[in-house]
């Protein structure tokens, strides 16, 4: 992946929280490169910092010391490019499918007309043309993640983040959410970070995988996946990487 051109580039990110006086660290001198268009999967244990390093890198939260650089231009805040969908997928209950797509060019000023062409286009790419006028509370798990993931194309963002975004679903819709991601990348070929704390799942996903110890968060390993797709979770080649990486996990103990 040497020749591959850098999209994003975090350099040194730390971050401490200050709890009851004390600096806490939960993320420790965080370096790595996202490559233009690559599917990148960061895996680590339950409560290491995936999260916060996430929402430095949306912009949302910020670092105590490092850089973010997109397109080598050092970047502060919120950026345009970037787009998150949320571990809580957190969709407004009182909109429509529709409306819940379309909130990111309506408060940039777009028009009806031209937001409501992108938001159908995305509505229609996550496969869920008919629910457009349908609430939140009558969608499964799996269809409001499929809205969140159509909402952040809808900002027409270079980047895209999902933090977990598959955890709280069934695995049989997990299994065919994972698919669909794939399919919405190949045909979008947007640059997309990936977090999960399921090793098979980044697997079948990946191009690389960066894996995190436990808290604080660091880059433990960075492992180049080149299993051709569809990727099979019972082949050989699946199987042994699977437990390569196990074997460097971490475990969460959640303490
Ligand atoms: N605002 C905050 N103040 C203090 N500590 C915080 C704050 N936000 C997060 N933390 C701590 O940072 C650590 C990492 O949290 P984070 O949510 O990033 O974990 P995570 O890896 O995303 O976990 P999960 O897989 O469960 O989503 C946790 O110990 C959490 O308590
Ligand atoms: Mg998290």
């Amino acid at each position: 992946m040497a020749n591959r051109e850098i999209k994003l580039k975090l350099e040194n990110i730390t971050k401490y929280y200050e709890v009851k006086k004390k600096n806490v660290l939960v993320v420790d001198d965080i370096s790595f490169e996202v490559y233009k268009n690559e599917f990148l999967v960061i895996l680590g244990p339950g409560l290491c910092g995936k999260t916060v390093l996430l929402n430095i890198i949306a912009g949302i939260e910020e670092l105590s010391s490092g850089s973010v650089f997109l397109d080598g231009e050092k970047i502060h805040g919120t950026h345009k490019s970037i787009s998150m969908v949320f571990q809580k997928i957190g969709l407004l209950p009182w909109k429509t499918v529709m409306g819940n797509t379309e909130i990111g060019p309506k408060f940039s000023g777009v028009s009806v007309k031209i937001r409501r062409k992108t938001a159908q286009k995305f509505i229609e790419m996550v496969g869920l043309k008919g629910f457009e006028d349908a609430y939140p509370h009558q969608l499964s798990g799996g269809m409001k993640q499929r809205v969140g993931i159509a909402r952040a194309y809808t900002n027409n963002p270079d980047i895209l983040i999902l933090d977990e975004p598959f955890g709280q679903l069934d695995a049989q819709t997990r299994y065919s959410m994972q698919e669909e991601i794939i399919r919405i990348w190949e045909m979008e070929k947007k640059t997309i970070i990936f977090v999960t704390n399921n090793i098979e799942e980044a697997l079948y996903l990946g191009e690389r995988i960066i894996l995190f110890g436990k808290c604080p968060a660091k880059v433990k390993e960075i492992y180049d996946i080149q299993m051709e797709r569809p990727r099979n979770i019972m082949d050989t080649e699946f199987l042994k990487l699977r437990k390569k990486i196990s074997n460097n996990m971490d475990i969460d103990l959640g303490v």
